[in-house]
């Protein structure tokens, strides 16, 4: 494994940057224009970054975790607190600001915290405020590299399960724009085996209503050459029936321990679908979006803009195609229940049934 590891690191050449952090500001590639207009967003204050997440200039569950820690390390850049009590101070409204962003990705709350208790730990050997900034930076640097990390990993387990001329069904994006490092988590598998000599193609289903398929799921597997084709959301059962795929890999935004998986509104469809027609469905996530505490009663599903139903998406803008003031329900996410999934694949290895114990092995391990 360590030795594939180095050699998909070596051979990985990301075609997009969707997060770079300067030293002093995020860089964001501005995921509501793509495929249409590559422009990007600064983010140089808490406020800034904050909006970057809550209005999906960037998205996905490790993207946003990303984001949100380099976004603990602006506030001390903005605020320059002169004490680390002050820095704490400055340190815990920012993680309040930020956690308020988006709810259901646990991600996001797990950088936040991770930053905050490294912060804590860090004021207990140092009263230098350039200390705690520079600890800060290099955890969220940190958090950053063991993404990609994570991720090699994951393709390396994932592309164990494809085989040459295989076709995976996925949903949203949850590619290399969702994590921010270019290879993505859903779609680790499918590029790392298309390293190894493999041909794996993909069909990726538009996900309205924000259509994170259409616009950056195909945009990203196309430009880096991996065979795809765009359905629309409706197609999946067709496609499922005529066994034009061999197998589904979808993101998650956050696991459950009894092995519920929340990610993107349409997953549970496929998942029910899949086990009709007896079709392998597999989750991919790092251990980063396990979440230990929370049963499924404690997890807020967003609810987004109505307008974002209401309309599409399109190279001229934001087009309307209903009456503006239809009553609309937008959950943006679905909870999958466990007997649907074959297996959630992670940087440690791969979860089976009954998930309720190997993830909880795969945790301790
Ligand atoms: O609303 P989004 O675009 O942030 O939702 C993203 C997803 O649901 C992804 O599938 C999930 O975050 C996994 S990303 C690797």
């Amino acid at each position: 494994m360590e030795k594939l590891v180095e050699e998909v690191k070596r051979r990985f050449k990301p075609k997009i940057k969707p997060i770079e952090w300067r030293g002093d500001r995020l860089i964001l590639l501005d995921q509501r224009r793509l495929p249409f207009e590559t422009r990007y967003v600064e983010a140089r204050t808490v406020a800034e970054v904050a909006d970057a997440i809550r209005n999906m200039v960037v998205r996905g569950a490790p993207a946003i975790g990303i984001t949100a820690a380099f976004g603990m390390v602006i506030s001390l850049l903005e605020s320059r607190p002169k004490t680390v009590q002050e820095a704490l101070a400055v340190l815990a409204s920012a993680r309040d600001q930020l956690s308020k962003t988006r709810p259901t990705a646990v991600n996001l709350f797990w950088a936040l915290d991770r930053m905050y208790n490294k912060a804590q730990a860090l004021a207990t050997s140092t009263t230098s405020v350039e200390e705690l900034e520079a600890g800060l930076e290099k955890e969220a640097v940190a958090i950053f590299e063991e993404e990609l990390e994570a991720e090699i990993r994951m393709g390396l387990y994932g592309a164990e399960l494809l085989e040459d001329g295989d076709t995976v069904l996925t949903i949203c994006n949850a590619g290399g724009l969702a994590t921010g490092t270019g290879l993505g988590t859903a779609t680790a598998p499918i590029y790392v085996a298309n390293m190894l000599g493999k041909r794996v193609s993909v069909v990726a289903p538009e996900t309205r209503p924000w259509q994170q398929g259409a616009r950056l799921t195909v945009y990203e597997l196309v430009q880096n050459g991996v065979n795809t084709t765009l359905i629309a959301d409706t197609a999946v059962g067709l496609v499922m029936y005529r066994k034009l795929i061999n197998l589904v890999m979808v993101g998650a935004d956050r696991v459950l321990l009894d092995g519920h998986v929340y990610n993107k509104i349409g997953t549970l469809n496929e998942a029910v679908l899949a086990r009709e027609f007896g079709i392998p469905f597999y989750v991919l996530a790092p251990t980063s979006t396990i979440d230990p505490r929370s049963r499924v009663e404690d997890v807020k599903i967003e609810e987004r803009d109505p307008d974002e139903v209401r309309t599409a998406r399109s190279e001229q803008g934001v087009v309307y195609v209903t009456m503006r003031d239809v009553p609309v329900y937008n959950p943006v996410f679905d909870v999958t229940p466990p007997k649907y999934i074959t297996g959630i694949i992670t940087e440690r290895g791969i979860a089976t049934q009954p998930l309720h114990k190997t993830l909880r092995r795969l945790l301790k391990s």
